[in-house]
């Protein structure tokens, strides 16, 4: 456990009910000289995107003229607010290459170019999602936003290995069959040193490392405890790993690409380790891997 962890921790022994709260800004509106056709016409999509999604419109968007309401609500601005209240990510993307992934409406694809990346990749597999954020980028006139259909597995076809300052990965971790695959895949996408960005439903525990399966409950394949987050994020090759929960069952974590150029990561049993003991004793112990209460034991 890191220190900060640790700080963490004990905050939240001694304030059990509270949790951190920040709303970030909004800076974005349409421009104010755009003639009423333009505005008619953006609020038209947007509202026939509402209709035709198979989720419905995702995040809800000011832009300006007209609110559009989204199921997601704010959910999205006050993860931004608490990035930016712990210092997690710049404040300016100045010149960066980011990734917006599993972006849905794309409120953190619009904010991240408004922040001043050169380029923000919005990724989705479903099309209706993804023209959602074409709609953000058409009204808010954003430079740099490249729309992408894709699915988390086959990233790196689509976007050069290596090429990333940082990816937020907001909503979508326990979506994924395969957990680690996915991370593999932010990390694959990132320059080394570079950051990624998770936000995530878990249940909040930092010692014992497991994922309740989610029953494909609401899209969700896993429930990971913050140490499985950590535990997941040191395995396929990040360093630094922390996780805050900022709600009973939402996290929000943050890792830095270790700067090795390979990890030894196979889907399977075939690891190319030099002793079959693994290079690391670890524990199976169930104080540690079941999410049951010791003394139950
Ligand atoms: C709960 S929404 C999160 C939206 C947004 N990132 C946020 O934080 O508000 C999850 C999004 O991830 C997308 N998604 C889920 N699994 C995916 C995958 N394997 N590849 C690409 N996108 C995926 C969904 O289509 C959806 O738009």
């Amino acid at each position: 456990m890191t220190i900060s962890e640790l700080c963490w921790e004990v905050r939240r022994k001694i304030l059990p009910r509270s949790y951190p709260r920040a709303m970030g800004e909004w800076p974005l509106r349409m421009d104010p000289a755009a003639p009423p056709e333009r505005v008619a016409e953006i609020r038209a999509r947007a509202a026939d995107l509402a209709g035709r999604s198979q989720y419905g419109w995702g995040q809800t968007v000011d832009f300006g003229p007209f609110v559009q309401e989204g199921f997601l609500g704010h959910g999205y601005l006050e993860i931004v607010g608490l990035l930016d209240r712990w210092g997690w990510w710049p404040r300016s993307l100045a010149g960066q290459a980011v990734a917006d992934v599993g972006c849905f409406t794309g409120g953190h694809t619009a904010l991240m170019a408004h922040r001043g990346a050169r380029r923000v990749w919005a990724v989705d597999e479903l099309p209706e999602h993804l023209e959602q954020a074409r709609v953000l980028r058409d009204a808010f006139g954003l430079a740099g936003v490249e729309l992408l259909q894709s699915s988390v597995y086959e990233l790196d076809t689509a976007i050069a290995p290596a090429s990333l300052d940082m990816v937020v990965l907001s909503g979508v971790l326990y979506h994924l069959s395969d957990m680690l695959v996915g991370l593999l895949m932010m990390r694959r996408l990132l320059k080394p040193g570079g950051l990624l960005l998770i936000e995530s439903n878990g249940v909040e525990d930092s010692r014992r490392s497991f994922a309740n399966f989610g029953r494909y409950w609401g899209g969700m394949w896993w429930q990971p405890s913050g140490l499985c987050i950590r535990d997941m994020c040191a395995f396929m090759g990040f360093e630094a790993a922390e996780v805050r929960f900022y709600k009973p069952d939402r996290c929000l974590a943050r890792a830095v690409h270790d700067g090795r150029a390979e990890i030894p990561f196979k889907r399977g049993m075939n690891w190319d380790f030099a002793s079959l003991a693994d290079a690391e004793r670890r524990t199976m112990d169930r104080r540690v891997m079941a999410p049951v209460r010791p003394r139950l034991w």
